[in-house]
């Protein structure tokens, strides 16, 4: 397998993040006014709950050709919808185990609780996954045509 390409300390990686409405998007928000430091690598997509993501969401990201994929929601029995993120939390292992199958490192996506309060525990998960995914280097992407990983694709 040919090594891929390692991005540049300065280089910006194209990095999902799919976070809660009532805790992790507040959790991101208390780091943003706290001024705790962050990887610039995330785009943030608010979602009213980790039991609305669609792991397909995740997976269409990533075979488009985004570099990660990080899902973040309440804490197990603190889901404002009971338990939307226990049922997240079994779509989401599947998707880990099924990602391989498709030539995509199941590292590439990760999932995690953070509350609105947890400003700092925030900016920990998000430093981590972005050195992660700095570490692997750009996605190829799914070429849908041919079914094979696009090692052309940049
Ligand atoms: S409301 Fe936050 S994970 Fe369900």
């Amino acid at each position: 397998m040919e090594e891929r390409e390692k991005t540049k300390n300065n280089t910006e990686m194209r990095i999902l993040g799919f976070l809660c409405n009532w805790c992790s998007y507040g959790g991101a928000d208390t780091a943003g006014v706290s001024r705790l430091k962050q990887p610039t690598d995330l785009r943030i997509i608010r979602i009213p709950c980790t039991g609305r993501m669609d792991p397909l969401f995740a997976f269409k990201a990533l075979i488009s050709g985004a570099d990660g994929v990080l899902v973040s929601g309440c804490h197990p029995k603190d889901c404002h919808y009971s338990v939307g993120n226990l049922y997240a939390r079994r779509r989401f292992e599947v998707l880990k185990d099924f990602l391989p199958f498709l030539g995509i490192e199941s590292d590439r996506f990760h999932y995690t609780w953070v509350s609105a309060s947890e400003g700092q525990r925030w900016q920990e998960v998000v430093t981590e996954f972005s050195r992660r995914i700095h570490e692997l280097g750009r996605n190829p992407g799914f070429d849908m045509n041919t079914n094979l990983v696009n090692s052309e694709a940049r």
